[in-house]
């Protein structure tokens, strides 16, 4: 899984900045890659795992497990980024960053085999949420060069801007035959 999914993501940022219009493509290309990967008919502690990190820090790839009927706040990666789902699926609602307002632009129901770009400032703030039952949700998560991964913006109940500490990220042993090429 791993090399399919990263040499995407390290030709196209060796070839110069990642913009919307570079970007797409790429995910295209994942989503591609992806569909030839098989997951094991089993669930994961729900949480993070650093799958990948590029030795020269400009990009780093996360597989994503969530729990059922979770809700995620708005929140900005201030980078580049994509996410697709491999199992289940995610409300996703987008939003544009305005004269310094954080204005909706749309919300989606994005299956599995989905996937979206963004670049600030098209959708840099999002927030995701599942379902209350259905298939245990699988997702990789690709952050450009500057994420930070310890700590993460997000807009409180005002709609201020807050810093949060992300979670620990999870023992990569869970994820060993987790997945197969079709
Ligand atoms: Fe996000």
């Amino acid at each position: 899984m791993i090399p399919t999914l990263i040499d995407p993501v390290a030709q196209t940022v060796a070839a110069g900045p990642v913009t919307i219009d570079r970007g797409i493509p790429m995910l295209h290309r994942l989503l591609q890659a992806a569909a030839q990967i098989q997951l094991a008919d089993r669930e994961l502690p729900y949480g993070r795992y650093l799958l990948h990190a590029d030795p020269e820090g400009r990009f780093n790839l996360q597989l994503d497990v969530f729990s059922r009927g979770y809700v995620g706040g708005i929140h900005a990666h201030r980078t580049w980024g994509l996410f697709f789902i491999f199992r289940g699926a995610l409300y996703v609602d987008d939003y544009n960053e305005v004269d310094g307002k954080v204005i909706h632009a749309r919300s989606s129901f994005m299956g599995a085999g989905g996937g979206q770009f963004f670049c600030p400032p098209q959708a840099d703030w999002h927030r995701v949420a599942t379902r209350p039952d259905g298939p245990q949700v699988v997702s990789v998560h690709i952050y450009g060069q500057g994420f930070d991964m310890d700590v993460g913006e997000a807009l409180n109940g005002e709609g201020q801007v807050r810093s949060y500490r992300r979670g620990a990220f999870g023992d990569p042993k869970h994820l060993e035959n987790f997945w197969s090429y079709r």
